[in-house]
């Protein structure tokens, strides 16, 4: 798959790219990305170190809310430069502190390659840790939205979870979603881009209007 080069060096991947390919090892056994999840969503989070505090509260999140992203056919899978062994020892350890298991695939990046890969190595932050990245990659395996947090500051899981089922639901019904949308909140309706349809925009009474360029509906 395509990898954006320029001068020599290797971009991170952005929005609207398709995600690079790689081979890796994971607690679940070795994968190849590009057959990873076919035909689902696929949320890839690194998370800086295993045994670390604010990780291990991340990573419970994602084990505790799996359930939800199952229900939005979606796989998840970790990261960290860490071993396979150090990611089974964590997985242990967790499970017999809080009963939490990590019941998802966590990538063993030892070599960094995976997180040069994808711009998870910000050696301003750390030359050692991956930042906390999350990566929102469709069924075609696009990349479709990029978070990217410090070491030093956990994520949001209903956030994360809020911006996967956007995305989704916008693709579904074409439509964009404002700000704080959530599930049962009213939509974007596209502006319109002729005259033509601006008039009948205008005209029309079955959505909220603030103007021609700004209408909300509900879903039906
Ligand atoms: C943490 O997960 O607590 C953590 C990891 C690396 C640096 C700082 C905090």
């Amino acid at each position: 798959m395509e990898t954006a080069i320029e001068n020599g060096v290797t971009q991170m991947p952005r929005i609207g790219d398709q995600a690079p390919d790689f081979e890796a090892l994971t607690t679940t056994g070795k994968i190849k990305f590009s057959e990873f999840a076919q035909g689902k969503w696929i949320v890839m989070f690194s998370h800086p170190a295993d045994f670390t505090p604010v990780c291990t509260t991340e990573m419970s999140g994602f084990a505790t809310r799996k359930g939800e992203f199952d229900a939005l056919n979606t796989e998840l899978i970790g990261l960290s430069i860490d071993s396979i062994h150090a990611h089974l020892g964590w997985v242990d350890n967790v499970r017999k502190n809080t009963g939490v298991y990590f019941n998802f695939p966590i990538i063993a990046d030892l070599d960094m390659k995976v997180s040069k890969l994808y711009g998870m190595l910000q050696p301003n932050e750390s030359e050692t840790a991956a930042v906390r990245a999350v990566f929102f990659i469709d069924p075609e395996k696009k990349v479709r939205l990029i978070m990217y947090y410090p070491l030093n500051v956990g994520r949001n899981m209903d956030e994360i979870l809020r911006a996967l089922e956007a995305l989704q639901t916008s693709d579904q019904y074409k439509v964009a979603m404002p700000l704080d949308w959530k599930k049962g909140d009213k939509v974007i309706v596209p502006p319109p881009k002729t005259l033509e349809e601006m008039e009948a925009r205008l005209e029309d009474d079955s959505i909220e209007k603030i103007d021609f360029y700004l209408a909300k509906k509900d879903l039906a």
